[in-house]
């Protein structure tokens, strides 16, 4: 959830801390702050609000150092403020810590350490940790840290700095995301990679119950039980530059017309790459069943290739929120293949499904973004989407490349299972294929998108309908309005309006349907007449508009087999989203409340 990083080096480490933070804001934005080694101790300046809040603020106070660490916060517990904004700094200011994470017993510590008079600053329960560094420091940062890692419960990325070693940063990961950064003038930790592109792709990934002992000339690894731990040095595949807005308004509308791209290199991927030789392992007749967990739109995506599934292999699929699968007595077994959907991999409700799922002796296939993530190294298989760096917190690129991962796999699943023929198969497949292109025809003329875009931000609630596979997207189409533009709105089967929905149409309602699904058309339609007849209007996405007047507007998409356009209607529907939100001036990469990552329960 929140971002963290860490520099030591011959460099100096503010302007690198802050550079890197930049790269770290879409993890939590309520706050920022940074600690270095300076002449006479740690020197701290920390801020609420926006990292650009705490550049002005060190405009003022300057700071100078070679090491150091720093924080962007998406607050847990206690309110964003600078008192609660990290580093937090021990009583008696020999150890600094900056936190992502939740310390689950921090209350039953705090109180302990209070009752031995030790002060808290802060209603966090990131403070706890710097107070029981400082409260079991003897002058061996190493034992300290492993005394207090072995009391917390609960799951955290730590920076530590100690006052007595200006030339080393701790950092101990436990179910949270932790890279290590190696580059030439100095080393770093880091919660996500973009944070050190620009200095270097050559990283260690952290495992859980690790600490990392880092120096500008070297990095060492140890269990909490302070044994060494050998661990290999891997090149990141993306660069700096996919982790700049590269002239776009917004990181958002950049990864929207990256698509076709990111399409073509995640279908080649699957047909004749690395994810072809991961999906040629599947044994398809070993599962009788195929249940999808995931959240947000990572789960949206699972909701549309249920209808892939069933319709080309013909095998029950469920899916299911992470954060209920996890707790749910799901019925899972050893037939069971459970696909796990995740842009960031480092979700912690689809960690906690994926162990649940284990746990029950089901196969667990990840689909998944980021190399090295918790998700990615625990299933056993792992499929990634080609999306590179996804920095805006509305998923769109990773989202439709999800969509064209789990379209392969049916076709792959219904091949094996004898519900395709090759030549049937070789068809499916080079409609998939023809995808990016139809994506890059949608994104060559957006007028009329933007044009109906501009008439929607005066609307306090917006209505998504649409009937089977369409109604699957319109839940996407839904999120994404919500996430950026703080419009109200719910996505409903069709058919299911008049079964009470209804009644909140009125006049100027207006109602989004999605209507590529050339069968179910004339039910679209009805359902569309049903809603202007009460008032409504209504945008259409896909499909041929009976009619165009002030009451029914239409977006058309490409030609495209009913299966596979979700991947042409999600475009409009991003896009609609994005220029709503940026006709109203909101900070499009950034909700508010929101943040990319969700590493907390
Ligand atoms: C989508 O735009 C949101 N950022 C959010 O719903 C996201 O899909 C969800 O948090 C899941 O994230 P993941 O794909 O990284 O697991």
């Amino acid at each position: 959830m929140c971002g963290i990083i860490g520099y030591v080096g011959t460099r100096d480490a503010v302007a690198i801390i802050v550079d890197g933070l930049k790269k770290l804001e879409y993890r939590g934005y309520d706050s920022a702050g940074i600690a270095v080694h300076g002449a006479g101790g740690f020197e701290v300046v920390k801020q609420k609000g926006r990292l650009s809040a705490l550049e002005a603020r060190l405009a003022d106070n300057p700071l100078a150092g070679h090491s150091g660490i720093g924080h962007t916060r998406w607050a847990t517990h206690g309110e964003p403020s600078d008192i609660n904004s990290h580093p937090h700094i021990g009583s008696r200011n020999r150890v600094a810590v900056v936190h992502n994470g939740i310390i689950e017993n921090y209350k039953q510590l705090k109180e302990r350490l209070e009752s031995k008079g030790i002060p808290f600053v802060s209603q966090t329960d990131s403070e706890v940790v710097a107070q029981l560094c400082e409260y079991y420091y003897s002058g061996d940062i190493m034992d300290t840290v492993i005394k207090v890692v072995n009391r917390l419960e609960g799951s955290y990325a730590l920076g530590i700095m100690c006052l007595d070693e200006p030339d080393a940063l701790i950092a101990v990961k436990k179910d949270n995301p932790l890279i290590i950064g190696v580059s030439g003038h100095g080393n770093f930790i880091a919660s996500d990679v973009p944070a050190v592109l620009r200095h270097t792709n050559a990283v260690y990934y952290s495992d859980d119950k690790e600490i990392a002992v880092v120096k500008k000339d070297g990095v060492q690894f140890f269990n909490f039980d302070r044994e060494p731990v050998a661990k290999p040095l891997e090149t990141v595949a993306w660069n700096a530059d996919s982790a700049e807005k590269s002239g776009y308004a917004h990181f958002m509308l950049k990864e929207i017309m990256e698509q076709p791209k990111v399409l073509r290199d995640t279908i080649n991927s699957a047909l004749s790459g690395d994810n072809r030789a991961v999906i040629d392992r599947l044994d398809a007749a070993r599962f009788n069943r195929v249940a999808i967990t995931a959240c947000g739109s990572a789960y949206n995506a699972g909701v549309v290739s249920k209808y892939v599934f069933e319709r080309l292999c013909g095998m029950t699929v469920e899916v299911e929120f992470a954060s209920e699968f996890r707790y749910r007595e799901t019925i899972i077994d050893d037939k069971t293949l459970v696909i796990l959907v995740s842009q960031s991999g480092e979700t912690a409700d689809t960690i906690a499904a994926m162990r649940a799922a284990k746990s029950k002796g089901a196969a667990t296939l990840a689909i998944v973004n980021v190399v090295g993530s918790a998700i990615a190294k625990g299933a056993d298989e792992c499929l990634f989407t080609a999306a590179g760096p996804e920095i805006a917190v509305a998923t769109t690129k990773a989202f439709s490349a999800q969509l064209a991962l789990l379209y392969i796999l049916a076709v792959r699943f219904a091949r094996l299972r004898g519900r395709l023929s090759e030549e049937e198969a070789r068809e499916k497949l080079s409609e998939i294929a023809a995808l990016p292109d139809q994506v890059a025809g949608i994104l060559g003329n957006t007028f009329g998108i933007q044009k109906y875009a501009a008439s929607c931000v005066g609307y306090k609630s917006i209505f998504f309908i649409g009937r089977n596979i369409d109604y699957a997207i319109a839940l996407e189409g839904s999120l994404k309005l919500k996430e950026i533009s703080y419009i109200h709105s719910e996505a409903y089967a069709g058919g299911e309006l008049k079964h009470g929905t209804i009644s909140l149409i009125e006049d100027n309602t207006l109602v989004v349907a999605i209507a590529g699904c050339g069968r179910l058309h004339g039910k679209i339609m009805n359902n569309i007449e049903q809603v202007i007849s009460r008032g409504a209007k209504v945008l259409m996405v896909g499909g041929p508009a009976a009619r165009e007047d002030e009451k029914l507007s239409a977006l058309a998409l490409p030609d495209c087999p009913e299966l596979f356009t979700p991947s042409l209607s999600v475009v409009v529907l991003q896009l609609l989203a994005y220029y709503v939100a940026a006709n109203k001036g909101l900070d499009i990469d950034k909700p508010r409340n929101l943040a990319k990552s969700v590493t907390v329960e």
